[in-house]
């Protein structure tokens, strides 16, 4: 099921701006920010609550208008697409999120919800390839199909919901992942093992990754580039063993005093 990476197209951020609200309730939460996830890459948005990382996430995602600046997929503003187009967009740009039971239509039982990712295939496979698919993407996350597959989201656990969610994003195989602190549920042992089937994800179907975190150790251990956020701006970016070891912005500094943990809990 190895994809082609070569092919798949660049996600890029120029100068993109978001204000909230006006007057003396006005919120600038993404100021003047520019980024690009290239093809097979997996980058980090680290930063500390309110920094605008959700915000710069969704922009992406096309969910929100940027106030200045835009997103480009393959060259084209993603502000200019119709309804068809923003359809597909969703189909190669995919996000997940921190809350994992948003993202779940909570009527549907879990066979329905990872059954539906079919749809998004040019062509639906037949019955049984789909189980033998759906079970092994469950696998992947750790999840057993005969356990969850007749639940119903809100029967899962916060950890469960979240591995669900990547278990369907293996089925819709999309070129750019983004994923808002997708393991904040998780305990730490069981997060090693979603991270590594996000790995997984970029090796076996060439996607790329955008990681929204507070987390410098996690960044750190999944990223080959990081984007340091603060208060809407990034402060500092570059590959990731670059930032970790030499550090430029006061701000990354502070972050990375919180990081003697990494090697316990991650290697
Ligand atoms: N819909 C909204 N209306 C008004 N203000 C908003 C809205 N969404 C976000 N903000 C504000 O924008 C700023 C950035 O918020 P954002 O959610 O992007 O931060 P974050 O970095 O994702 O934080 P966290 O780590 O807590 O998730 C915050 O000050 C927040 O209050
Ligand atoms: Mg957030």
């Amino acid at each position: 099921m190895s994809a082609s990476t070569t092919e798949r197209p660049v996600i890029r951020v120029e100068s993109v701006t978001r204000v909230f609200g006006g007057g003396r309730g006005r919120v600038l939460a993404v100021d003047d920010v520019s980024l690009e996830l290239p093809p097979n890459t997996v980058a980090s948005i680290v930063g500390e609550s309110g920094s605008g990382k959700t915000t710069l996430a969704r922009m992406m995602l096309g969910l929100l208008r940027p106030s200045a600046g835009a997103v480009y997929y393959a060259g084209t503003d993603i502000a200019t697409y119709d309804a068809r187009r923003r359809r597909q967009y969703w189909r190669s740009v995919q996000g997940i999120f921190q809350d994992p039971y948003s993202s779940f239509n909570q009527f549907f039982r879990v066979r329905k919800i990872l059954n539906d990712a079919f749809h998004l295939w040019p062509q639906r496979p037949a019955r049984r390839e789909r189980e033998e698919r759906m079970a092994a993407a469950l696998a992947l996350v750790n999840l057993k199909a005969e356990e969850v597959l007749r639940r119903y989201p809100f029967e899962l656990s916060g950890g469960q919901a979240q591995r669900l969610m990547i278990a369907r994003i293996f089925l819709i195989n999309p070129a750019v992942l983004v994923a808002d602190e997708p393991t904040s549920m998780i305990d730490a042992c069981s997060r090693a093992s979603i991270l590594e089937a996000l790995m997984r994800l970029r090796e076996e179907q060439g996607t790329s990754i955008l990681f929204v975190t507070h987390d410098m150790g996690l960044a750190y251990y999944v990223s080959d580039a990081l984007y340091i956020m603060s208060k809407g701006r990034i402060v500092e970016n570059g590959p990731a063993q670059r930032v970790m070891e030499n550090p430029q912005d006061p701000y990354t500094r502070r972050l990375l005093a919180d990081v003697p943990r990494l090697h316990e809990e991650w290697l």
